[in-house]
Formats: structure tokens, C-alpha cells, sequence
């Protein structure tokens, strides 16, 4: 059986873009006749459903609890994607390990079934709940910008990823890129050090303008694709959109070795 890819978007340093370019590349892909679902991985404080204009009844932290089922606390958003709600203001969710969130990880590996793209806007920082997210699925991508505390977070996280889950594929995006060149440099800039670190550097993926028109497409329930079919951003968020389609996950996920149920709980 295929199985749609379970995909995260992590950065690290707060702010950068995740939770834009998760709704964009969510919406773009239902436009290209994709079902797709977003979990809002920042647990404890929701995004995703504020940047989309929903009102959630139940989010994640009902589903943790056993309040409800994976599938009851899923909303319908534009284009048809289902977006899983995080909580708004649960401190506790963030720190969660592995163990404690089996409930939503197993339903989430089940939901690859089923969605052809799962993406996970995972939170700030290197939690545990972030890093327990990020490793359970089949590539990570790593959202840096220009900014020097961007690249050291975004190094930290590679760092912290490398340790947790050592054969999680990891691939670089840029955001706030002058344009492919500038988006490349800052890439090398980041695999420098994880190379000379790390032993590794991650592959660059892609990158995003500056463009106004990205944050107006969302509040619009839009992808900028769709809303701004000219703007800058719209041709990189639909081939990043073709190219995590083209992904599939393993068709045995139990199978896989970082499945982070079984591995020791990461500490940041
Ligand atoms: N390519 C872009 N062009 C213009 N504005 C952008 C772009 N990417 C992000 N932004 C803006 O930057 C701000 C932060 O974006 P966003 O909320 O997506 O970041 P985040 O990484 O999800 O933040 P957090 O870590 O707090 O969840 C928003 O106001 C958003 O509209
Ligand atoms: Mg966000």
C-alpha cells in the first residue's frame, strides 16, 4: 500500500515562517487534488487554526487526554484539508515525551493511509514534544532565514535531530530569500558548520521571498497560489507542494527504526 508522507516543518528559532508556509503548501497541494492534513505541532499554542480563521471544538490536548478520538477533533479547512487544532495555552503539551504521546502519533501514522501529505507545523525551539513530532516522520523540513540566530538554531535543531532520530532525512528551505542564488549561499552557510560538526549536511530544498502577499493569501483561506497566482512566492510554494506529493512514506511503518515510541526520550 502507498502511504502519503509524513512530512514536519522545524526551525528552531521562533517566527521564521513555519506556520505560513505549512498552510500554503497545504492548500496548494488540496488545489492539486491531494487530500492532505496539518497538525499544529505546536501543542500548547495554537496556530494554525488562528492563521486559518478556524474555531476548533476540540484540538489536540482532548485527543491526548482521551477526551475524544484522533478523528473527532479534526476540522475542515480550506480546499478541503483537515487541520488537527493544537491547545491554546496547555504548558504541560510541549514537554510530553514519547510515551506520552503515543495517542496521537499512532493515529497519525494511521492517518498516512489515508491523506495523501501529512504535514506537522512543529513549534519553536527543541522541545520534547517538537523533537518527538518531528522524528517520528519521514523527512523533516528545516526552515532557516539569513539571521545569525536562525542559522544557530537551526543548527541546534539538526544537532538535536542527528541524536534523536539519526536517519530522519532532513532537507533545508530558506524563507526570506533575495532569490535562488542568496537562498543558496544561506544553505552553505548552514552546512558548513553541520559538516564540519555533523559530519553531515542537510540537502537544500528550496526558498521563499519576502512576499507580503504569502500571509495576505492565508488570512484570505487562500493559498498564495491560488489568491496570487503572479506573486513571487506562489511558483516555489507549488514545487514545494509537487515535490512532498511525490513523496511517499515506508510502507510499513513499524517498521521504520527511529519510530520514537521505543527510543529514549530527548533531552534538549
Ligand atoms: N516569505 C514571507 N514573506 C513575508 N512575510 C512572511 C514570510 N514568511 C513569514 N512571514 C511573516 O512572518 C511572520 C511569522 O510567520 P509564522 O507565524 O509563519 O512563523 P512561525 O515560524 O510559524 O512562528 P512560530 O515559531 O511563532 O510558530 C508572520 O507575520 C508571517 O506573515
Ligand atoms: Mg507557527
Amino acid at each position: 500500500m502507498t502511504r502519503g508522507a509524513l512530512v514536519s516543518v522545524v526551525s528552531g528559532k521562533g517566527g521564521v515562517g513555519k506556520t505560513n508556509l505549512v498552510a500554503n503548501v497545504a492548500v496548494a497541494a488540496a488545489g492539486l487534488g491531494a487530500r492532505v492534513l496539518v497538525v499544529d505541532g505546536d501543542l500548547g499554542l495554537a496556530n494554525i487554526d488562528v492563521l486559518l480563521g478556524l474555531t476548533p471544538l476540540r484540538t489536540v490536548a482532548d485527543v491526548l487526554d482521551g477526551n475524544c478520538s484522533f478523528d473527532e477533533a479534526l476540522i475542515a479547512g480550506p480546499r478541503g484539508i483537515r487541520v488537527m487544532p493544537a491547545a491554546s495555552g496547555r504548558m504541560d503539551l510541549p514537554t510530553y515525551r514519547p510515551a506520552s504521546l503515543a495517542g496521537l502519533l499512532i493515529p497519525l501514522f494511521e492517518a498516512t493511509e489515508r491523506f495523501d501529505l501529512v504535514l506537522v507545523d512543529g513549534g519553536a525551539g527543541v522541545g520534547p514534544a517538537v523533537v518527538t513530532l518531528a522524528s517520528a516522520c519521514d523527512l523533516a523540513l528545516l526552515l532557516v532565514t539569513r539571521d545569525p540566530t536562525s542559522l544557530a538554531d537551526a543548527y541546534a535543531t539538526l544537532k538535536v535531530l542527528n541524536r534523536e532520530a539519526p536517519t530522519l532525512p532532513v532537507e533545508v528551505m530558506v524563507n526570506l530569500a533575495r532569490g535562488e542564488i542568496d537562498a543558496r549561499a544561506i544553505h552553505e552557510s548552514l552546512g558548513r558548520v553541520a559538516k564540519r560538526f555533523l559530519g553531515k549536511s542537510p540537502p537544500y530544498r528550496g526558498y521563499l521571498p519576502l512576499d507580503a502577499r504569502l500571509a495576505e493569501a492565508v488570512t484570505r483561506q487562500q493559498a498564495v497560489v491560488e489568491a496570487f497566482p503572479g506573486a513571487s512566492s506562489s511558483e516555489e510554494i507549488s514545487r514545494l507542494a509537487r515535490y512532498l506529493l511525490t513523496r511517499r512514506g515506508p510502507a510499513q511503518r513499524g517498521a521504520r527504526p527511529m519510530l520514537p515510541i521505543n527510543q529514549p526520550s530527548p533531552t534538549s
